[in-house]
């Protein structure tokens, strides 16, 4: 297999023709023309809502990362759903209770039967479940679960499995190699890493449900447009850059953090101090730049975001910049002092001494 940095850099590309670009620009198109007297073919777009080329390249770029077959969402929301209609209608669905807070809230409106389980465990039994969500690392106490076992256990009580590979990315992780039916994200995050596009996908190796996903998406409307699938196209070449810069700040600041006294406490996989250290490193291909660590209180955040110039207060993760969540303040279940710390692309030592800075404040 080539590198990830090759990869990422040809994903979905067409073969070289002279004189056209590497990357065509986006297909804008509601309907297409049509043979006046043939009709639509198999094969030629006909209409916008089910077949735009820009968004089927971005889909070959991304199946190719993810090993499966790769349909294409308007956000990472609308990929949840999709995945939630097509495999969770026929028994209970099982969430994780510490993942993406509105996954859950989806789940509670659409679905007949909601169970949560822990990231971390226990395990709950899967007797009458149609589907099990798995989110590891999950989003934002960066628990993770071993998809292996877990897999098996759903299958072997006929449950199907869909991991949300977010924070992961497909550079960082695989669900489908390491038994999942389906892999889900958000690619508004690192994938596209710019903070400026929404785009959510699945990806599956059952032709089945791939083409279940293909039918929802066209009847239910939630489709990337075409801009946005070339722009998170274009953005993906440097997956492999930013994920290996934002990794080692990550693993940086991870550690200023742990050793500060005004820290609570701190949490990233890469760390051999962490809960989640061992699975991390026999599942993940590499560690995401997301840290979540703990403050004494909202004043304390506070104090920390005010005090750095470096680190931005945004939600979402993933990108370029470096910036800072206080996830209570979203609604998640957790202490006001919760920051997750999305780890960018900035110079290690210019991201430590403003974090250093920011931590004297608190
Ligand atoms: C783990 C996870 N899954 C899904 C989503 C939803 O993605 P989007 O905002 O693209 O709809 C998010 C958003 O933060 C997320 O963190």
């Amino acid at each position: 297999m080539t590198g990830d940095g090759t990869r990422v850099a040809h994903a979905g590309l067409p073969d070289p023709v002279p004189g056209q670009p590497f990357l065509p620009g986006p297909v804008f198109a509601a309907p297409y023309h049509l043979d006046p007297v043939a009709g639509p073919q198999p094969g030629t777009p006909g209409y916008g809502r089910p077949d735009n080329p820009t968004r089927v390249a971005l889909e070959a770029a991304i199946g190719e990362l993810e090993g499966g077959e790769c349909v294409a969402f308007a956000s990472g929301m609308a990929a949840i759903a999709a995945v939630f209609q097509v495999c969770g209608r026929n028994g209970s669905v099982v969430v994780p209770s510490d993942g993406y807070f509105a996954g859950r809230a989806l789940a509670e409106q659409m679905l007949p039967s909601v169970r949560y389980a822990p990231t971390a465990g226990p395990a709950p039994d899967f007797a009458g479940v149609s589907l099990v969500l798995l989110e590891s690392p999950a989003n934002p106490g960066l628990d993770m679960c071993d998809l292996p076992a877990l897999s098996a256990a759903a299958h072997a009580a006929g449950a199907l499995v869909a991991v949300d590979n977010t924070t992961a990315t497909p550079l960082g992780q695989r669900p489908l190699d390491l038994g999942a039916d389906v892999s889900v994200a958000s690619g508004t995050k690192a994938l596209a890493g710019h903070s400026d596009v929404l785009i959510g996908y699945v990806a599956t190796r059952d032709a089945g449900l791939a083409e279940k996903f293909r039918s929802w998406r066209a009847l239910g409307g939630a489709i990337p447009g075409p801009f946005e699938a070339w722009l998170v196209h274009r953005s993906m070449g440097t997956l492999d850059l930013r994920l290996a810069r934002q990794s080692t700040n990550a693993a940086a600041v991870a550690e200023v953090l742990a050793a500060h006294p005004a820290v609570v406490s701190v949490r990233w996989p890469g760390r051999p101090a962490d809960p989640a250290y061992d699975l991390a490193r026999k599942q993940l291909r590499r560690v995401p730049g997301v840290v979540t660590f703990t403050l004494a209180d909202k004043a304390a955040v506070d104090r920390f975001l005010t005090a750095s110039t470096l680190i931005a207060a945004a939600t979402s993760f993933g990108g370029l910049h470096t910036t800072a969540d206080r996830r209570e303040q979203w609604g998640d279940d957790v202490s006001p002092g919760l920051v997750r710390l999305s780890c960018g692309i900035e110079d290690e030592a210019d991201l430590v001494a403003d974090l250093q800075a920011a931590l004297k404040a608190v």
